[in-house]
């Protein structure tokens, strides 16, 4: 499974791409408003760091802008992911992206329907949001298995990125679902480092060396 940051704080994206484990940067309205830089100028920038796929979403609503903001986006850097919500017109410049060579990641995905929607229209991605279904009880990976099978059926070339994950367990459940992405926040991604068995683990392994004084 591929882990991706969703952030577009540059300063999180550097920690991880220096570790090398970073695949890809998912951004969207409210993340890119947090910083102070503006939207092009931080694209620029995490494009230049990151070699794997980097969403920007568009905030256009009906078809044209989404068309118009969507090929301006495109324009800025190879590895650009346009996306785009699952609207009609949403699903129509999803075709129409397709057709020009621009990839896509449909977000805003709450029902199975709506990622085959996005799959008939060649979406490249398609963000499945788990934290906000479980939020309002509904279980989000259980979406996540759906979209799987279906695709599974069909052999859409579409990738299910899981977003909005809020812990590592929705990592874990993804990665055993066969989930191709998800995309976490800078702690999540922080947390799946650590384990405090390797804490105390070190903390022995270090101690016992000292007692023994051994030369390396
Ligand atoms: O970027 C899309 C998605 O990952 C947002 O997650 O935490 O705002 O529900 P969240």
């Amino acid at each position: 499974m591929k882990l991706f940051l969703d952030t577009a704080s540059v300063d999180e994206i550097k920690v991880i791409n220096d570790i090398g484990v970073l695949d890809g940067v998912t951004t969207n309205p409210s993340l890119v408003a947090k910083e102070k830089s503006n939207f092009r100028g931080i694209l620029k920038e995490i494009c230049g760091l990151v070699k794997g796929p980097v969403s920007a979403e568009v905030v256009a609503t009906e078809y044209e802008g989404m068309i118009k903001e969507g090929t301006e986006l495109a324009k800025m850097a190879d590895n650009i992911v346009v996306k785009v919500p699952l609207l009609k017109d949403g699903v129509k410049a999803v075709g129409k992206f397709t057709s020009l060579g621009i990839k896509t990641n449909v977000t805003l995905i709450f029902s199975p329907l709506q990622a085959l929607l996005a799959a008939k229209t060649g979406a490249s991605y398609v963000s499945p949001f788990v934290g906000r279904l479980d939020d309002v009880s509904h279980e989000g990976l259980q979406l996540v298995e759906e979209i799987i099978t279906i695709f599974d059926q069909y052999e859409y070339k579409t990738q299910v990125l899981v977003a909005s994950v809020r812990h590592p367990l929705h990592l874990v459940d993804a990665a055993m679902l066969g989930a191709d992405v998800a995309t976490m926040p800078f702690k999540v991604f922080d947390q799946i480092f650590r384990h405090p068995l390797t804490d105390v683990g070190l903390k022995t392994f270090l101690a016992d060396w000292e007692k023994g004084k051994k030369q390396i």
